[in-house]
């Protein structure tokens, strides 16, 4: 995504495609679907704007399925990350005020899933700490992307995640973003790459 205008943040939305962000695991979404059966729990760790999370939630929609779909963000954006060390959030967290918590809402609300999703505003680690060790059915990572902030996120939700359910992140590509090539190499050997710059674990 290139540089927004305040444009960007003000335009209205009626789907998730309208919304500004970095998502292309829409496949994976549309696996989960056809996995995971009614009352799992799905978590995004990471969702900006809410493009894959409204994303996940049509496809949840489309499904039929009767899933809880938990979205956990700072709301503050990542800051300075990336070969280019650019802040590529910066510009809606200052459009909002210090948070793009209200935007975020915002478009979950327009996309029609209010009742559908939930929006944690907590740090990845401690959002954790709010769900029992094996209750997610599929933890996504899509949040800071520095080694440290990856090991950091695999060790907080792994536990979280029940047998048979995934753990799986964005941004799996050792060029562009070797801290989460690493990260994941040694936190879970067992790990794999996953349709295009993702990584899954499937937890025994
Ligand atoms: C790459 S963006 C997510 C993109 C999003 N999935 C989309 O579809 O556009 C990364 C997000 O992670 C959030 N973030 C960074 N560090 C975090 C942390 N420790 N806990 C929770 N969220 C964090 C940022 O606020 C930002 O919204």
């Amino acid at each position: 995504m290139n540089s927004p205008s305040q444009e960007t943040f003000s335009a209205e939305v009626a789907q998730w495609s309208d919304i500004p962000g970095w998502f292309h695991w829409r496949a994976g979404q549309e696996e989960a679907v056809t996995v995971f059966g009614d009352g799992s729990v799905f978590v995004e760790v990471g969702s900006y704007l809410g493009r894959s999370l409204c994303s996940l939630a049509d496809v949840v929609r489309t499904s039929g399925r009767d899933y809880t779909i938990v979205s956990v963000d700072t709301c503050r954006g990542s800051g300075a990350e990336g070969l280019s060390n650019e802040d590529a959030h910066g510009h809606a967290v200052e459009y909002g005020g210090g948070t793009f918590a209200g935007l975020l809402h915002r478009n979950v609300i327009a996309c029609g899933f209010a009742d559908v999703v939930d929006v944690l505003i907590s740090s990845s680690p401690r959002a954790a700490g709010f769900f029992a060790d094996e209750s997610v059915a599929w933890v996504h990572l899509d949040a800071r992307h520095d080694y440290d902030s990856v090991v950091d996120d695999i060790r907080a939700w792994a536990p979280k995640v029940r047998p048979g359910g995934w753990l799986s992140g964005d941004d799996y590509d050792s060029l562009i973003w070797p801290g989460v090539v690493a990260a994941v190499g040694d936190e879970l050997p067992d790990a794999h790459g996953w349709l295009s710059g993702q990584w899954r674990w499937l937890k025994p």
